[in-house]
């Protein structure tokens, strides 16, 4: 205490010569200089403090509460992987025996920039392997990267390192787990330091997904159809699927989720999009007719649920030059979230007519693998960092204005295609209630031809009539 007064005094005389040896031993009509620098010194101090004061009571409870979560998070990861010891007491009111449970002591949490240390010390009676057998709850509950160490004599440390691993194997549970967070209609895309990262695509509905070739674009979409399969039934969920690389779908064949075949080429793309137009215009009707805002009014009002609809197009790029596409692609973009329907979109380059303009303003959840440069990362991301990524599968999510890091974790097309091989057979033999009205023959359907189209039909009638009119009847 003493030396920091003697600082203070220190200080104060500084002040006070300064502004002597500035102003003289006097001013304004014999003022002595050393009051009004006493003054000064005192006024600077005070704000000084004022701002210590305000900054610590400000940042401190957030020291206290991110403490406090890592420690609410670790109870629950105790939960549900069993680690308590259960005891008995009597309880206080009815004096009857009761369980309780004993958890690891939470020692210490130390947060640090680039790695969180938990200390842990187990109760009695709990045996070391128990924790042990169970430290993959900790990689659930705070990533792939936290490791537990035993540090013996009942004492273990719990390390989270904020940088990720450069191959995470895929698991179904843990990108379920992700997905019910959301506690929406979510799409699973990989895993940051700190834990799963899943968005709620009723709030951030379009995708769009970008790298140059071979870091990952086609694993990702590999990783988020599969898990969509395996967690919602074609009740839930409807896929409109273009592969135009004839490499990467083909393995969805057959799927039921599968709304009619893969399209593989140009024209094939847009007669699917124009059959997901259909269905983005049967829907508004409907949704007029019912008086609803989006899908889960519909259902409210209606009593009937509707499947949520992707469109999931891997390599869109192949689409420049198809303006009726494009248009669609955009309409959707704009309309689609109000009606359940949604576009993932892969490409090689953001600098491509494809996903330009207001499309590509509408793709609310950005995923950059290795990008080609610079520009084309902040182009997309609205920074850098994707040129620098050197780690397949590893990408930046933005969405909204919040940037993370994520691992797509490792999902081999042998291990697709025998998880898809498995829903096919989950859903053999299942009806699906078909996304629009079936066409009555009964009902004259009308035809829209355009110029050349009319001409061909008149042309054709014209040739049956001269064929069907026997030669004696002209005669
Ligand atoms: N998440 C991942 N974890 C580990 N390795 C990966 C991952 N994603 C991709 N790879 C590796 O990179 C290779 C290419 O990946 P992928 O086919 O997904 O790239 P792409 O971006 O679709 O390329 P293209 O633009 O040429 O289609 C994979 O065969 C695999 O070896
Ligand atoms: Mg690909």
């Amino acid at each position: 205490m003493n030396v920091l007064r003697l600082f203070d005094d220190y200080l104060q005389d500084l002040a006070r010569n300064l502004l002597i040896d500035l102003l003289g031993g006097s001013i304004l009509g014999g003022l002595p200089t050393y009051r009004l620098a006493d003054g000064l010194y005192l006024l600077i101090k005070t704000i000084t403090l004022a701002y210590g004061a305000a900054y610590t009571a400000l940042k401190a409870p957030g020291w206290i509460s991110d403490k406090a979560k890592v420690k609410e998070m670790l109870v629950r990861a105790f939960i549900e992987a069993g680690v308590y010891v259960e005891k008995q007491r009597k309880d206080w009111g009815d004096g009857k025996m009761k369980p309780y449970r004993v958890f690891p002591t939470i020692e210490r949490v130390a947060i640090a920039a680039n790695c969180t240390t938990i200390n842990l010390r187990l109760p009695i009676g709990m045996e070391p392997d128990l924790i042990e057998r169970k430290a993959w709850v900790f990689q659930r509950v705070f990533g792939p990267t936290a490791e537990l160490v035993n540090d013996r004599a009942g004492r273990f440390r719990l390390l989270i390192p904020k940088t990720l691993p450069a191959k995470i194997p895929y698991s179904l549970e843990t990108a379920q787990a992700a997905l019910q967070r959301t506690g929406g209609f979510a799409l699973y895309i990989g895993e940051a330091y700190n834990g799963s990262v899943a968005v709620d695509l009723k709030q951030a509905p379009h995708v769009g997904l970008v790298g140059v070739t071979g870091w990952g674009k086609s694993t990702a979409l590999r990783v988020i159809l599969n898990t969509w399969l395996q967690v919602y039934g074609p009740d839930r969920l409807r896929l409109f699927l273009a592969d135009l690389k004839m490499t990467e779908f083909g393995l969805y064949r057959g799927v039921p989720h599968v709304e009619g075949a893969i399209a593989v080429r140009r024209a094939e793309v847009v007669a699917m999009l124009a059959e997901v137009h259909e269905v983005l215009l049967y829907r508004q009707e409907m949704f007029h007719q019912a008086g609803a805002v989006d899908l889960d009014e519909y259902e409210e009002l209606t009593g009937e649920r509707l499947p949520y609809v992707a469109v999931c197009i891997d390599e869109v790029a192949s689409l420049e030059g198809e303006s009726a596409a494009h248009d669609i692609l955009e309409e959707i973009g704009q309309l689609g979230r109000s009606f359940g329907i949604f576009l993932i979109l892969s490409q090689q380059r953001v600098d491509r007519e494809v996903m330009d303009g207001k499309l590509k303003n509408n793709l609310n959840v950005r995923i950059a693998y290795r990008m080609s440069d610079d520009m084309n990362s902040k182009m997309f991301l609205g920074t850098a960092a994707a040129s620098g990524i050197d780690t397949k599968g590893r990408c930046y999510v933005k969405q909204a204005t919040d940037t993370v890091e994520v691992q797509t974790p490792w999902l081999s097309p042998k291990e697709a295609r025998a998880q898809v091989e498995d829903i096919k057979r989950r859903y053999a033999g299942v009806a699906k209630a078909p996304l629009l009205p079936p066409i009555n023959p009964n009902i004259p359907q009308p035809v829209e031809l355009n110029d050349e189209e009319s001409a061909d039909l008149r042309e054709l009638l014209t040739a049956l009539m001269q064929e069907e009119v026997p030669p004696h009847a002209s005669a």
